[in-house]
């Protein structure tokens, strides 16, 4: 499934033994197998052949430039938020004409610098924002492609940070104001409103949702359709959700096979913007354990890394699972004990995980976070002053530093 397994009790990503990165390179420590990455961008590039879409990885996901790179390489779009975003996937040598741009607050020097770049799309989440674009691209004098972000108003089962497609929320149009844009296009002399775009949240596991949406899209641009406004393409954003433990998520293959009636039925292009389940099981965080810590209550795992590495348990309460990067046996039930894994944060909400059972855990063991390839490093920050993790890409045998650790010297260079 994945490239992270266990030969002869020790982890390994691909070819390479955990253990020896984690000495090469310290901890914490971001792991990626590059193979994962690219298997997952193929196993969605497959499904979806009938339709050739254009698939835009969500770099808000990922967007370190080896793994960013290593998927345009392949083909891949990207699918960014900010300005930051745009001058990261100016360096990845993507072509401009396979960058889409989503996000609620757009500011005028970001967009006219992605209109200079000649970008593909802007997926615009307001009027507001829709004014100021046909503002600058006439300023400019340059047509720019924009699609509407519709919020079909639709409740994803999922964790309610993210969940973007429902009405109470800060993103995307409503279809009675999206259809008095496209009616009343004319207005926006400097701009081609020919897209829709919906994104109806992250960690999505079964397609009903995503059906439901489409559904309603695509009766909404039949409508339009009807009216003579043509919609050319049709972003369907990202969202599918990955296995952290026990969950059954919909594979890409059976994701395609849900929505594709619906999709082929518009007669539009498809572009699609997966991130979590491009990086997501491409990642690990190695950690090691500073300190065995016992109270009456509980017994803690006092871990190198903290919520300031991965946020997702803190912000989220979700789980990632934690494996032992040396798998041990046990001869008597009492060697099982169970810890919480926290960080070294100052603050209670540093955990990785609660209620793990390990065997024989000592200090100076290695932990293995999975899942952390998506939302993990790109979510980081320096809190408690403390320098970010060096992160890792593993090919085969061949592994390649992708990010350096971070030194006190770095988390000063800006202050004045
Ligand atoms: C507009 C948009 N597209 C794509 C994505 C990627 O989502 P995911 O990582 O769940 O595929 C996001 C994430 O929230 C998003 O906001």
């Amino acid at each position: 499934m994945h490239d992270f397994n266990y030969r002869h009790n020790n982890l390994y990503c691909e070819s390479v033994n955990i253990e020896e990165l984690a000495r090469k390179y310290g901890t914490p420590l971001y792991v990626y197998s590059r193979n994962t990455l690219i298997s997952h961008y193929r196993k969605i590039k497959e499904a979806f052949s009938p339709i050739n879409p254009l698939v835009c990885f969500s770099m808000k996901a990922n967007s370190n430039l080896a793994i960013c790179k290593a998927l345009v390489k392949e083909g891949a779009g990207l699918d960014i938020v900010s300005g930051g975003e745009l001058y990261r996937a100016f360096k990845t040598g993507v072509s401009y004409r396979k960058i889409v741009y989503a996000g609620v607050g757009k500011t005028e020097k970001e967009i006219e610098i992605a209109i200079k770049r000649h970008i593909f799309f802007f997926n615009v989440e307001s009027i507001p924002e829709l004014e100021l674009i046909n503002k600058v691209a006439g300023r400019l004098g340059i047509r720019q492609k924009v699609a509407i972000r519709i919020n079909p108003d639709i409740k994803a089962r999922t964790h309610k940070y993210i969940t973007t497609g429902h009405g109470g929320n800060k993103f995307g149009i409503d279809f009675e104001t999206a259809k008095k844009i496209f009616l009343g296009k004319s207005r926006y002399k400097n701009l081609n409103i020919s897209g829709i775009h919906m994104h109806i949240g992250s960690q999505i596991v079964d397609a009903e949702p995503f059906i439901r949406a489409m559904k309603r899209i695509a009766g909404f641009i039949r409508d339009l359709q009807r009216r003579r406004v043509a919609i050319r393409w049709l972003n369907i954003g990202g969202g599918l959700g990955i296995i952290y433990s026990k969950e059954r998520p919909q594979t890409a293959k059976e994701y395609a096979k849900a929505v594709l009636p619906v999709l082929k039925k518009v007669n539009a292009n498809i572009i699609l913007e997966p991130g979590r389940f491009i990086a997501g099981n491409a990642g690990a965080l190695i950690t090691r354990v500073q300190y065995i810590k016992e109270t009456p209550s509980k017994n803690f795992a006092i871990v190198d890394a903290g919520m300031n590495d991965l946020i997702r348990p803190s912000l989220y309460g979700v789980y990632h699972e934690i494996l032992p990067v040396k798998s041990r046996s046990y001869s008597n039930s009492k060697e099982i004990r169970v810890f919480d894994v926290v960080g070294p944060i100052c603050e209670s909400g540093d955990f990785l995980g609660k209620g793990r059972k390990f065997i024989s855990l000592k200090e100076g063991d290695l932990l293995s976070v999975m899942g952390a390839g998506a939302y993990g490093f790109s979510m980081s920050s320096n809190y408690n002053s403390r320098p970010r993790a060096a992160e890792v890409m593993v090919e085969g045998s061949k592994t390649k530093l992708i990010r350096r650790r971070e030194t006190h010297e770095d988390l000063i260079r800006t202050e004045i």
